[in-house]
């Protein structure tokens, strides 16, 4: 079940002119809590004139041993008028409190051998960069290759910790890099990622279809693209994984009203309830007004902190942009997005 507890800042390190790297330190008795996969993230919250905001961090350290990490360490970039990312800018100092959620997300790799590849753009370094790093520390016979997209070098984050890498594993991370908007020296002419220029350098720069899982993580239009390339290119669903940071587009309008008594049974915590959904709220919010305890960070259908399995009835969602086609099928859905089109649904958060 999701917590969040206060864990004091540790360090704050200026990685760009718009991005910072949190160091959060973890005190031994919740340790076990915030043990993470590699690839995984946390929300963060803070009250903004009397209202709760939250927001998902990826987790950049590598992940931790049993025992759970000391520190975790989170990426940053200021989002134009972004509440929280602002303050994590300009407010955030060593010493302060933040309100920390336990580690979620399903875009995770377990370390083992074989060849893996992750295409990212901007600040979908972040948790690719944790997945890296554990991979080739934990699986001597892994190999990883990094396709990076930035605006230019001075904006491109973590540059210094995936020079390191490179530095300590040479013969098994291969390092790609384009920028859109500079000349490289050495490398690359600039331009965009897109899916012609991919569709001609992945061929060119690793073996695709020996590619054990591909991790594509950025800005939607970015994925969207790589995710079509690789699919043209032959490479299974099963073997892509997703995250998406930003998606500027609007939900679609509802296609199907929801019927006018409808309510919904939720579990949660092992405790459960059933309550009335009002017109238009999504069952998030319905479970939210009985139960502040229900997880959520975005509300956006982007972070999958709000899955639940749908146990009876049926929903309509508004859009996913978190859970896999196999999450779906399995009965999984998106409760911060998802609107009743029976009048009975039932939710477990627990599964
Ligand atoms: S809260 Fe992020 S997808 Fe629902």
């Amino acid at each position: 079940m999701a917590r969040f507890h206060a864990l004091p800042v540790a360090a704050v390190d200026r990685l760009t002119d718009d991005s910072v790297a949190l160091t959060l330190t973890v005190p031994p008795e919740l340790r076990a809590e915030y043990r993470h996969a590699p690839g995984q993230h946390l929300a963060l919250r803070r009250l903004v004139d009397g209202a709760e905001i939250r927001r998902t961090y990826s987790i950049c350290s590598p992940a931790p041993d049993e025992d759970g990490p000391r520190t975790l360490r989170v990426g940053v970039r200021l989002v134009e008028g972004g509440a929280f990312s602002t303050y994590a800018l300009k407010e955030i100092n060593v010493g302060d409190e933040l309100e920390v959620m336990t580690p979620a997300g399903r875009f995770t790799l377990d370390p083992a051998p074989g060849m893996y590849a992750a295409i990212v753009g901007g600040s979908g370094i972040t948790p690719v960069l944790s997945i890296v790093s554990t991979l080739l520390a934990r699986a001597p016979k892994a190999r990883f290759c990094l396709i990076r997209s930035d605006r230019t070098a001075a904006s491109t984050m973590f540059l210094e910790e995936v020079a390191d890498l490179k530095d300590r594993y040479p013969d098994r991370l291969q390092l790609v890099t384009v920028l859109s908007r500079e000349e490289q020296q050495a490398g690359l002419p600039s331009g965009r990622l897109d899916r012609e220029r991919l569709t001609g350098l992945l061929p060119a720069v690793l073996p695709v279809e020996q590619v054990a899982g591909w991790f594509l993580c950025g800005p939607f239009g970015l994925v969207q693209g790589a995710e079509r390339t690789l699919r043209a290119l032959g490479v299974p669903r099963a073997r892509i994984h997703e995250e998406i940071f930003h998606v500027d587009a609007a939900p679609p309008a509802p296609a199907v009203t929801a019927p006018a008594h409808s309510t919904v049974t939720a579990r949660l915590d092992g405790r459960g309830g059933t309550w009335p959904v009002q017109d238009g709220e999504s069952l998030l919010d319905t479970v939210l007004r009985n139960r502040p305890d229900a997880p959520y960070a975005c509300k956006g259908g982007v972070c999958g902190t709000c899955r639940a399995f749908l146990v009876t009835g049926e929903v309509r969602m508004d859009r996913n942009f978190a859970l896999e086609r196999e999450e779906t099928e399995a009965g999984y859905v998106l409760a911060c997005q998802s609107h009743p089109v029976t009048e009975k649904v039932e939710l477990d958060f627990d599964r």
